[in-house]
């Protein structure tokens, strides 16, 4: 076995400690605010059982065959995903250029990670809310005891117009990032996901379990499951696209980075089913977690982030245990959050302590810091910002302040392009000899995988960005 080193040449590469540390890292990963936010509210609002129908469907033959490749890519080279892209080219005699499509993915991971924190940020907030509220309120009532159903409504809008308070609440969710990624891939990115992980499992199936017993379960599986294609309009089932590789954490190179410390002997191909399998399923379970507490509770199922962040807190105070089901439900959410933002702010600090022959600790506090810094400039696009807007006089980004760019770009852009660039170079441009065997496939299925990445993931890809452009 080739024994790669680190960025200073001398001491080993470190790596996953083994192969259910790298599957509970990249789930950690994958499952995060898109799973427990704009999934459940897209399926609902979308057609229910259709959008479910499409969106696997787009997991399995989209998705997957471009999470096998960038582990792939990643495996393979064992260095930062621009480096691990190089070598592949190199040895396929192709343009070392093609580092760009890694490149593209570092700055999407930087970008997306600005703004995820501030979002974790206003999670941390609500564990607050929550926390103070146990004293209150007590165990056993509903939440928030004693606020108008207007005192509730204003939590969210009034957190906001507080520019100051986001940015404490964002810095403080970078430095518990930053925590876990300075200290390395097995000392600390691992020990946050083999703790919150199975943790977030427990607390997940637990709310879902008491909300189905007092909640709405029939309610929510007609309106979830039931299937009207009718409502599967070519706008729909981009939106499923997008949705299933923002969830899988595709196109930002995140899983060539995360592949990159996976040993030689994982069987790549089995571990990426699984690692898809467990995102699509946390994504099932929390329409399932999210929707019986909200109908139970007469609200509607408003979609966005206005779910989670106002509606929820409105059904905790008709739930009995509210409280606690609410502070429960909050650091489940936070949990998920923090596993997802480590990768993204890994796949940049892998990066830059490779261009820049730096040690991991200064490099990721580096990283922390401009990341922190644009989420301040997010946090305030909110309120004093919301004026700005950077690229407005781009058509496609007119309106949008500093976070909804952030957002837009990646999304629309970014990813799905880097995508396309990942399935292109590994179906067409590297040699075949380096792909063979490293994939876990053979047979049928790797002439099938072959396919998709050549053929299904880079056109329906150049569909999504083209829509979004101009459609
Ligand atoms: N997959 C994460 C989610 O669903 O919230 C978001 C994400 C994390 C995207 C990590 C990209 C990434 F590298």
């Amino acid at each position: 076995m080739v024994v790669t080193t680190g960025s200073d040449g001398i001491t080993p590469r470190d790596g996953w400690s083994s192969r259910t540390a790298f599957i509970l890292a990249a789930v950690g990963s994958a499952v995060g605010l898109g799973n427990l936010v704009r999934f459940p509210a897209e399926a609902g609002a979308n057609g229910g059982g259709a959008f479910v129908l499409f969106y696997i469907f787009c997991i399995v033959l989209i998705g997957l065959p471009v999470l096998l490749s960038e582990t792939l890519i990643g495996r393979h080279g064992q260095s930062s995903a621009t480096e691990s892209v190089r070598r592949m080219a190199a040895e396929s005699k192709a343009s070392r250029y093609w580092e760009g499509l890694a490149g593209l993915g570092v700055i999407s991971a930087f970008m997306i990670l600005a703004f995820y924190c501030v979002i974790g940020g206003w999670v941390l907030y609500y564990i607050g809310v929550f926390v103070g509220d146990l004293f209150t309120s007590g165990v056993t009532g509903g939440a928030l005891a004693g606020m108008s159903a207007e005192d509730i409504s204003a939590i969210f809008p009034a957190l906001l117009e507080n520019g100051l308070l986001m940015t404490v609440l964002d810095l403080v969710f970078v430095v518990i990032t930053v925590y876990f990624v300075a200290r390395g891939v097995s000392g600390g990115i691992e020990i946050a996901a083999v703790w919150l992980m199975p943790a977030f499992f427990i607390l997940l199936l637990g709310i879902t379990i008491y909300g189905a017993f007092g909640g709405a379960f029939s309610e929510t599986l007609t309106y979830l499951f039931t299937v009207d294609f009718t409502k599967l309009t070519p706008d729909v089932m981009l939106a499923a696209v997008g949705q299933a590789f923002f969830s899988l954490s595709l196109g930002v190179a995140g899983m060539i980075t995360y592949g990159s410390y996976v040993g030689r002997d994982v069987n790549l191909a089995g571990t990426s089913a699984i690692i898809a399998f467990a995102d699509t399923s946390v994504a099932l379970v929390a329409g399932l977690c999210i929707f019986p507490i909200v109908f139970a509770a007469g609200l509607s199922s408003e979609g966005g982030l206005g779910l989670m962040f106002d509606t929820l807190p409105h059904a905790f105070q008709s739930m009995p245990a509210g409280s606690v089901i609410g502070l429960a439900f909050f650091i489940m959410v936070g949990f998920a959050a923090l596993t997802s933002s480590v990768a993204l702010m890994e796949v940049p600090t892998s990066w830059a302590m490779e261009k820049f022959k730096t040690r991991r600790m200064p490099t990721a506090i580096a990283i922390a810091t401009l990341a922190g810094l644009l989420g301040v400039a997010s946090a305030y696009s909110m309120n004093a910002l919301s004026g700005f807007h950077p690229l407005g006089f781009i058509p496609l980004f007119e309106g949008l302040g500093i976070m909804d760019t952030l957002d837009s770009v990646t999304a629309k852009l970014f990813m799905p392009i880097g995508a396309i660039l990942t399935a292109v170079f590994v179906g067409w441009i590297a040699d075949k000899r380096l792909i063979n065997g490293e994939n876990g496939l053979d047979g049928g299925l790797h002439k099938l995988w072959l396919f998709l990445v050549r053929w299904l993931c880079p056109v329906v890809l150049t569909l999504i960005v083209l829509f979004g452009i101009f459609g």
